[in-house]
């Protein structure tokens, strides 16, 4: 399985958020799974000055995005199993900061557009192209774009991770043609066009062939309003390519057995140097040092959204508690106000940096005992998982990802990893922070227990890695893994439990039915469903996750699963794509000739076209790596 990973951003070469520890580690697990890998980003500044030694000077070439005619170097390097490419345009890129510009758009325009026409010029010509959010939306959209003129495009297959919903790409209308170079067919038929505005967030999940939420939970609450910044309908029309994975950490950077960060190291087995931890963060931070008082603390950026209005509305309360507090972070000017006089308040018993200091977050994450985040909506959040990891024991409130990886503490059954609370309001999480510190103080062994569970969760990316190989077997209709004969009741097993495949599975039930017919007979009535139309999906989604394991088994067996699995789910879509590409093409080459009627047998050649080529695509696409 080839597979190109399009971001904007990736640890170790530039970061401002979650994508970039997401893209960091992800690709690498793939390819310890097997999988060929590379990844494509940007070649920032900050990347020449960092990196700039170890970098291989592949080739260049020039990349058209609307009227621009624009250099793009191609610069690689080979890391932990993957080729990590830079695409270089000094007029883009060579900024001090990622993202914050004027010309964001075109910025992100002349990437995604560049990820396409260089691709010729990479290792190997992808199966799957798997974009990040908004920065590499467009890659999706071009392909379908250029697809229209060249074979090779529709080999490949595009998998959308959506990592926050609330970053769109929105821009004016008149960037359609002028910036991004797309037809207004784009916009005609809505697929780009949001509220008036060209969205490519909205366009590249209608065109890309699944789309995945960063954890389960965030995958259900992106079909409603309240999590979806409007865009919750589309959501919800194409929720039979909709799946939700967990991200993952990275286990050996993140462990406190071996981390050079910390002021002592410990394990699971041998907790003492937490202590020598905790006691150094409480000299750091200027609190008093008292080993019995559990130490909460916040690593947060500080916006609205991390839920912090209800840590304003109790934060008296929270101080009555025999507890102290830690604040890490920089954001809203509201929010830093509020902390800095509260902290003067608070003198030795809270302390607050408002600052964004990795340093200091490890030596947070390795002292503190409790680690709160009381989240409005949280994609998947890693914080948490490694504040577990440093057995630091979680409070969050139920949502996105914090509703995926901390579990209740339950008294009665000696259960749990961390403590949770549901509603989004001060008294609730208040009630639980009691809860907490009675627990550590009253109780300490029954904490330790707790602790211990914590530290020992498994968030490594393996498991996630193997989620994404499903989704991109899926799409591709390639079997991953291959399953031998005697491992097939144990496979069965694993996909049971796997989210991912179950939307993705249903398009290929079909043309599995044979096989689904004997194996499930619930299968059988689910086929039919899906078949008709993609949207009604939402209903038969159940039914379909019967098929499942089924449909696992039964993908070696089914011949020609490229044009099948393209054909069914992207119907509409690819035809919508087709007929306003087509009509771009055709504007382009002889406006004068009857265009409607030209249009029209275009479409039904290229349409045919799409429907033979399975498998001499395939071969085709294999040439450019040559
Ligand atoms: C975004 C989300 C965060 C997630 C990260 C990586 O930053 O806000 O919750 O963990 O992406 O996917």
């Amino acid at each position: 399985m080839k597979i190109l990973y399009a971001t904007s951003e990736a640890v170790p070469f530039c970061k401002t958020g979650g994508l970039a520890d997401v893209a960091g580690s992800l690709p690498p697990a793939l390819a310890e799974q097997g999988a060929e890998v590379a990844v494509v980003l940007p070649m920032y500044q900050r990347v020449k000055e960092r990196f700039g030694s170890q970098l291989k000077f592949e080739c260049y070439d020039f990349v058209d995005l609307a009227w621009r005619h624009s250099y793009c170097g191609l610069f690689s390097l080979e890391k932990d199993g993957v080729t990590w490419y830079f695409l270089d345009n000094e007029q883009y890129f060579n900024r001090p900061d990622l993202y914050g510009y004027i010309d964001d758009g075109e910025r992100f325009g002349f990437f995604s557009r560049a990820i396409v026409r260089m691709l010729p010029h990479f290792q190997f010509w992808p199966e799957v192209i798997h974009c990040n959010d908004w920065q590499t939306a467009l890659v999706p959209i071009y392909l379908k774009d250029d697809g229209v003129r060249e074979d090779r495009f529709r080999s490949i297959k595009t998998t959308l991770t959506i990592h926050n919903i609330e970053y769109q790409g929105r821009f004016g209308m008149q960037t359609l043609g002028d910036l991004f170079g797309l037809d207004q067919g784009w916009a005609a038929d809505g697929t780009i066009l949001m509220d008036g505005d060209v969205n490519l967030m909205k366009g590249a999940i209608l065109c890309a062939d699944a789309i995945n939420a960063v954890s389960p939970t965030y995958a259900n609450e992106l079909k409603m309003s309240y999590f979806a910044h409007r865009l919750e309908n589309i959501m919800r029309r194409c929720e039979y390519k909709l799946s939700g994975v967990l991200n993952g950490i990275d286990m050996k950077l993140y462990d406190p057995a071996t981390d050079q960060r910390i002021t002592a190291n410990y394990s699971v087995d041998d907790l003492e140097g937490k202590n020598v931890d905790k006691a150094a963060l409480q000299r750091m931070m200027g609190l008093r040092e008292e080993p019995h008082v559990p130490i909460v603390a916040i690593v947060s950026r500080l916006v609205s959204h991390k839920g912090l209005d209800l840590i304003c509305e109790v934060l008296h309360d929270m101080m009555e508690l025999p507890m102290q507090l830690v604040i890490l972070g920089k954001g809203d000017r509201k929010y830093e106000e509020f902390f800095h006089w509260a902290a003067q308040q608070y003198h030795g018993r809270m302390a607050v940096r408002l600052d964004y200091n990795e340093e200091l977050s490890m030596a947070i994450y390795s002292g503190a005992d409790l680690f709160l985040m009381p989240s409005k909506s949280e994609p998947c959040g890693l914080s948490q998982m490694i504040a577990m990891r440093y057995g630091t024991v979680p409070i969050v409130r139920e949502t996105g990802g914090l509703k995926d990886t901390v579990q209740p503490y339950e008294a009665w059954r000696d259960a749990g990893n961390g403590f949770t609370f549901a509603n989004y309001s001060s008294s609730d999480m208040l009630h639980v922070i009691r809860e907490a510190v009675y627990l550590y103080k009253d109780y300490p062994d029954a904490f330790s227990r707790l602790r211990k569970r914590a530290m020992k969760c498994d968030f490594s990316w393996a498991r996630s890695a193997k989620d994404y190989l499903r989704i991109y077997a899926n799409i591709t209709g390639q079997p991953w893994p291959s399953v031998e004969p005697e491992k097939v009741e144990e496979a069965a097993s694993v996909v049971e439990e796997a989210t991912p495949v179950v939307e993705e599975a249903a398009p290929v039930a079909e043309e599995a039915a044979p096989v689904v017919e004997e194996a499930v007979p619930v299968a059988e009535e689910a086929a039919p469903v899906v078949e008709e139309a993609a949207p009604v999906a939402e209903e038969a989604a159940p039914v379909v996750e019967e098929a499942v394991p089924v449909v696992e088994e039964a993908a070696p067996v089914v011949e020609e699963p490229v044009p099948a699995a393209e054909e069914k789910p992207m119907k509409k879509a690819a035809k919508k794509t087709e007929k306003k590409s087509v009509k771009k093409a055709k504007k382009d080459e002889k406006p004068a000739e009857k265009p409607e009627k030209k249009a029209a047998v275009k479409k039904t050649a290229a349409k045919k076209e799409t429907k033979k080529k399975g498998p001499a695509a395939k071969e085709k696409k294999e040439k450019p790596a040559e």
